[in-house]
């Protein structure tokens, strides 16, 4: 039998375990050109809580009663495709369910050899690749320039920082709590991590930003972001890729700092990743490198089971994870 996860109701401000179901299916079998796919990790994303608002967003979201949306790693276990076998390693666009079928052209065929196979939901995977991008083609950060990131010690956040180092430039991460700010400056290799929960952001970045900040990588938005936004360098770069500290509020915050767009002149540009797909050999490659060389280090937060997806949703939401999160389906 599949077990999978539907959406049983659109959350209202915060997301609770009851706007989803539990169920069992019958095992879905694979037609002509078809592919069935044990899901063995599920990728946990802030984007999910777009998917189940009822607001216009970049792609359709989820309708109540289908299965919630969502990136798989699993294993081929019988294929009508010519390009897959039984026992290849893959990523689909499964939803949260232990077993997907679909056509092969929807699948990604991924070489777990020297590397887990849920890296390929993480660093080595969207995350990685909107880390890449962003700063690569956005950020456009130049040696000896000075990079922050919000949400430092996440998936792309950790991503970001550690690119930057390996571009020449000081990183300095912005992320919650004293642990999480450690690890970005101990483990990570960041020059500087300063903790938005301990207060006085401000003074804080400030000192950790001694030349002011030439790129900035936004994960968060709020009230972080103006603050960012009154450091900002003439002619600085903002990547907006998430404003999540905005994603269960039922009124944005909006930005009061828009000023310092106009008097330094900044570039600022909103990402999607998938803009990006045609591209995506290059990131992958660039990421591998990276990750097989010992260069860029990377940490994974797990919660067991289907059943406990919708928990670490919530979970990492509120910060509650430490890295990638992920939920570990056998
Ligand atoms: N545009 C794209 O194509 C694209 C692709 C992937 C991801 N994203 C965006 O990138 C951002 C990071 O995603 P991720 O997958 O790497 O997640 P993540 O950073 O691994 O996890 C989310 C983190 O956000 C922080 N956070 C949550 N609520 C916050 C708040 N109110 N104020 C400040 N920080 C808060 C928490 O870290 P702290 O404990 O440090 O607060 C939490 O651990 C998200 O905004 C996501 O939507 C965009």
């Amino acid at each position: 039998m599949n077990k999978r996860v539907v959406l049983a109701s659109y959350p209202e401000g915060w997301v609770t375990e009851s706007n989803f179901r539990v169920e069992s299916a019958p095992l879905p079998k694979p037609g002509e050109g078809e592919v069935l796919v044990k899901n063995l990790w599920l990728s946990l994303d802030p984007y999910m809580r777009g998917r189940i608002s009822q607001q216009k967003s970049y792609v359709k979201g989820v309708e109540i009663g289908e299965v919630m949306t969502g990136e798989t790693a699993g294993e081929v276990v019988e294929s009508k495709h010519p390009k897959f076998k039984p026992g290849d390693k893959v990523t689909a666009p499964s939803g949260w369910q232990l077993y997907w079928s679909g056509k092969g052209e929807m699948l990604t065929k991924v070489d777990a050899s020297k590397v887990s196979l849920s890296f390929f939901l993480g660093c080595l995977g969207m995350p990685g690749r909107t880390a890449y991008f962003g700063m690569k083609d956005i950020c456009t950060p130049r040696p000896g320039e000075t990079v922050v990131v919000s949400a430092a010690s996440g998936a792309v956040g950790s991503v970001v920082g550690q690119l930057a180092k390996a571009w020449g430039c000081r990183a300095v991460g912005i992320a919650g709590g004293k642990a999480k700010c450690d690890y970005v400056v101990k483990e990570l290799g960041f020059d500087a991590c300063v903790d938005y929960k301990a207060g006085n952001l401000f003074d804080n970045l400030k000192a950790a930003c001694p030349k002011g900040v030439d790129a900035c990588f936004e994960n968060v938005g709020g009230e972080i972001l103006d603050t960012v936004l009154r450091l900002m360098n003439l002619r600085g770069r903002i990547t907006i890729c998430g404003l999540i500290s905005d994603y269960n509020a039922k009124e944005p915050y909006g930005v009061k700092m828009f000023r310092s767009i106009l008097v330094n002149r900044l570039k600022v540009q909103g990402m999607i990743v998938f803009d990006w797909q045609e591209r995506y050999p290059e990131a992958n490659q660039a990421l591998l490198q990276l990750v097989t060389s010992g260069k860029l280090k990377y940490r994974e937060s797990v919660v067991e089971g289907i059943e406990n997806a919708p928990k670490g949703l919530i979970g990492l939401l509120k910060g509650e994870n430490f890295g990638k999160q992920l939920v570990r389906l056998a």
